[in-house]
Parts: C-alpha cells; sequence; structure tokens
C-alpha cells in the first residue's frame, strides 16, 4: 500500500503539545494504529515507525538511510567529514578509521585513571550544593581529557566545551531556528574557542607531539594503513574523543540517579556490592558487580537521551505493507519497546532486578540505536556509568533536590527536564577534600543555561 493510505495519527485526536512544547503521545498512536502511521510534526509530513518489528526493520540494512539529508546540522556544525552524517562506504571506512579511539580494548586500559580523576572531582566538590548535570558533564571532560584526548583543560576551558556541547546539542532539534540560536555572539566565542583549542592540539600532533592516548592510536593506525591525515577531518574526531554525548550521559545518570535514591531496598543491595569497588575490579568486565550492572542498564532503558532518530530513506522499502518511497520523512521510535509491557513487565518502574531475572532481546534495547552507526560513545559511557556509580554509592551519601520526579519522555525535540542539585557527603568524615579544577569553574553557580535538551551529537 502507499505511505498515502497510512492512518494519521492526528486522526485518534491525541495531543501534540503539553505546556506549550511539543509533546505526542506515540504509546498510545502505536497501541491504536499500530507500528507504522502519518504525522505531521514541524510543518512537514512523516512516517512514524515504532516497535520491535520497526527496530529490526530500521537496522537490518543501514543503507536504507539518508544520515546525509537526515543530520544536516551536524556537518554544517562540524564538517562534511562528521561521522554522524557519512553514508555507505565512506561512513564504514570513517567508523573503521575511528576504532583505534572508541573500542573497549582502547578504553579500558584507562580505567584506574578514570576512576582516579572521577574520585577526586567527587571529593573537590562534596559537602555543597552542585548542580549535577553540569558537574558530571565538567567532570567526563576532564576525565576524557586525562585518558582518551590528553590536554590540558583549565576552567575556562572547561566552561566553553561545556556551555559549546550543550547549546550546538540544543540546536539540533530547533529546525531552521537553529541559524539564530548558532548565530548568537555567546555561542560563537565558545564555538570559535573550542575550534580553535582543538585546531592547535591537532596541528601539534600533526607535526609530531606523541601522547600516550587514543588519538595518538587512531593517528598511527591510519598512517600505518596508508590512510590521509588531514587536520580539517581529525577536529571534529579530537571533539569525539574529548566531550561529545557527555551531556547525554550526565542526562542518563540525572535521571537515573534520582530514581536509584528513591529505591532504598535496592540501593541497599546495591551498596553491599558496591563496597568493594574498585576500578581493578571493573578490568575484566562487569561480571563482579551484576547489581550494577542491573542498576545502569536500567538507567538505559528508562532515560534514553535520544529516544527517537530523524530519518529520510534513501532505498525505497516496505515495512508493515507499506512502501517507504526514497527521500519520505521517517521518525523512528527506537526506544519505544522500552515502555511496552509485554516486552518489559511494568516498564514505568524503575526496577534494576529485572535484568538478573531475564535476558530481554536486543531489537528491545533501542537507547544507542544499532547496526553500524550505532552510537560511537557506547563504549565510553558503559565505563563512565559504573565508575560514576561505583564511586558515589561506594564512598557518599547523595541528597538531591530541584526537581520533582523526572518523567520518562518518549518526545522528539522536547528537552528532558533533568537539572538536578545534589548534595553528596562523605560515608565517613574522614574524607580529604582536594580542591581541583573544576572548583575554579564554581559551577553550582551557573544555573542560567539549560543543560537538558541532549538529542545526539
Ligand atoms: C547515554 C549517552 C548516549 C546516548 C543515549 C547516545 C545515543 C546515541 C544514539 C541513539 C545514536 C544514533 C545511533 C543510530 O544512528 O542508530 C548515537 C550516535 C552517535 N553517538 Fe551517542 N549516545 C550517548 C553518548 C555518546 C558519547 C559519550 C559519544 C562520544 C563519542 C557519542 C557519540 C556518538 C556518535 C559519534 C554517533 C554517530 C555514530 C554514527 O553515525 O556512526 N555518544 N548515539
Amino acid at each position: 500500500m502507499k505511505i498515502e493510505e497510512l492512518p494519521s495519527y492526528e486522526s485518534l485526536g491525541l495531543p501534540v503539545e503539553r505546556d506549550g512544547l511539543e509533546q505526542f503521545d506515540h504509546l498510545q498512536a502505536y497501541r491504536r494504529l499500530g507500528p507504522i502511521y502519518r504525522l505531521q510534526f514541524r510543518g512537514e509530513e512523516h512516517v512514524v515507525i515504532g516497535g520491535m518489528d520497526a527496530n529490526e526493520a530500521a537496522w537490518r540494512n543501514p543503507d536504507l538511510w539518508s544520515y546525509e539529508d537526515a543530520l544536516v546540522p551536524f556537518r554544517e556544525m562540524m564538517g562534511p567529514t562528521h561521522v554522524t552524517q557519512l553514508d555507505r562506504e565512506v561512513h564504514r571506512r570513517k567508523r573503521r578509521n575511528l576504532r583505534n579511539g572508541f573500542a573497549m580494548s582502547a578504553l579500558v586500559r584507562h580505567l584506574e585513571t578514570l576512576d582516579r580523576v572521577l574520585a577526586t572531582e567527587f571529593a573537590a566538590h562534596a559537602g555543597r550544593p552542585i548542580r549535577l548535570h553540569d558537574f558530571l558533564m565538567t567532570a567526563l571532560t576532564l576525565a576524557n581529557s586525562r585518558t582518551v584526548l590528553h590536554c590540558e583543560l583549565d576552567a575556562e576551558a572547561l566552561r566553553h566545551f561545556v556551555v559549546f556541547e550543550e547549546e550546538f546539542i540544543q540546536g539540533i532539534s530547533m529546525g531552521e531556528a537553529r541559524h539564530a540560536h548558532y548565530g548568537r555572539p555567546g555561542f560563537v566565542e565558545h564555538r570559535e574557542y573550542v575550534f580553535g583549542f582543538l585546531r592547535q592540539l591537532v596541528e601539534r600532533r600533526l607535526g609530531g607531539e606523541t601522547q600516550p592516548d587514543n588519538f595518538q592510536e587512531m593517528l598511527e593506525d591510519r598512517r600505518e594503513r596508508g590512510e590521509p591525515l588531514d587536520a580539517g577531518e581529525l577536529v571534529p574526531e579530537a571533539y569525539l574523543l574529548l566531550m561529545a554525548g557527555t551531556g547525554n550521559t550526565a542526562k542518563m545518570l540525572n535521571c537515573g540517579l534520582q530514581n536509584l535514591w528513591e529505591d532504598p531496598a535496592w540501593l541497599g543491595v546495591l551498596e553491599e556490592e558496591l563496597a568493594g569497588y574498585s576500578a581493578s575490579g571493573l578490568m575484566s568486565g562487569m561480571g563482579r558487580f551484576p547489581r550494577l550492572k542491573a542498576t545502569l542498564m536500567e538507567m538505559e532503558r528508562m532515560f534514553p537521551a535520544a529516544p527517537v532518530m530523524s530519518r529520510v530513506v534513501h532505498e525505497a522499502f516496505e515495512f508493515g505493507g507499506y512502501e517507504l518511497p526514497k527521500g519520505t520523512r521517517v521518525l523512528h521510535l527506537q526506544t519505544l519497546p522500552h515502555f511496552l509491557e509485554e516486552v518489559y513487565e511494568e516498564p514505568y518502574r524503575f526496577r534494576p532486578a529485572r535484568w538478573l531475572e531475564r535476558e530481554y532481546p536486543k531489537k528491545a534495547h533501542g537507547t544507542f540505536g544499532g547496526s553500524t552507526h550505532i552510537c560511537l560513545g557506547m563504549n565510553l559511557v558503559r565505563l563512565h556509568g559504573p565508575v560514576v556509580v561505583g564511586n558515589l554509592v561506594r564512598d557518599y551519601r547523595l541528597e538531591l533536590r530541584g526537581e520533582g520526579k523526572i518523567e520518562v519522555n518518549l518526545n522528539y525535540g522536547v528537552p528532558q527536564v533533568a537539572d538536578l542539585e545534589a548534595v553528596w557527603t562523605p560515608r565517613s568524615d574522614n574524607g580529604n577534600l582536594a580542591v581541583t579544577t573544576t572548583d575554579a569553574l564554581s559551577v553550582a553557580g551557573r544555573s542560567g543555561q539549560n543543560p537538558t535538551a541532549s538529542l545526539r551529537h
């Protein structure tokens, strides 16, 4: 059948906005219309696909899609060689070139350093209120600068990087309004700082400087395989190593920690396990920390930072009995199965133990997407998460203020509020509180920006 014959979301009379923001009830639409329907979204006709079969169809063959057409803002900001918006052979080659930066084997060797940096940052900020999202983004970027991309980031540099990342990601979902957003003098200043910093770093490396980091491994691997080394291409790659996606990781942890601390029974059993937490214990994987793994899987399930993917069809294909021609704009609800009762019992309940009781199919977990475009930073997230939660639960009592209960968000383009204020205090009072780089940033004071609108990177 032709897509013109698809039932439409609008025919159901379901909400399209709440509190002045776009807000759709895709779960109900899926129940009533099935895994494929039409939707008017930002003035354009879209086909919405969701559910386990949709994930399978979307991930089975990545060449069905044009990432180039769907992800224009990434190209505009990061340049024509940026991985997110490449397709087919050029994309596969790029992912091959990035492997030495992001493979688990390339990351895990930094675990002890990562743990040390985060432990120091937690200690440095203990005992006083702090904006958790900002703290996490800043501390994770600092950790990256001591592990995967060695460089000196002082408080000013960290501030430029964090604000640039947040505002860049915010703009991606703004449609044409992004041009004005990115044209604001404040943003231009951050952008110029970030790109100036990274360009100098890349030029030093191309000029012969070496560092024991993943960027170096990427450069050497490419030299050995006769791949060209071009500064214009390496600058966005350095950005990927240093801070891409930290806002998404921070958001997931914000929401997840709020739920974890509201579940004293589970927190108690997790504390027991994490009394024995150490980075060296993580070196061989999560096998020694099954409850920690289950906790993070539940955070990934309930708070996927990029719940919906905007896509454009490149090769016509059929789904659910409908022919999707080339050029069709699609919203792929890749995390919809996370909230289906028939897949995850009591889906709106934060219940990490579910992950200890049974296994779930791969196509039911859409947090990082799938196939060849699967999130490049997934392994990084899966190290950052355990180290953050491991340190926090083992060493501190946590109090969270600010937002009420953070709601699960299945929307496209609507920021999920996750701006919590946190105070953590040492379990033992002999914590020796050092002062470190992010201290000077006075993260707690910077509440003016909206740190919640992460979509992708
Ligand atoms: C909880 C945190 C994160 C979430 C939920 C997340 C989610 C996603 C999703 C859903 C995609 C789209 C995959 C697809 O097209 O099917 C993606 C792609 C991507 N992510 Fe993440 N991400 C996170 C953190 C990170 C981090 C820390 C990095 C750092 C490098 C990163 C880098 C990327 C890149 C470069 C892509 C594009 C990959 C490609 O097109 O080949 N992400 N991410």
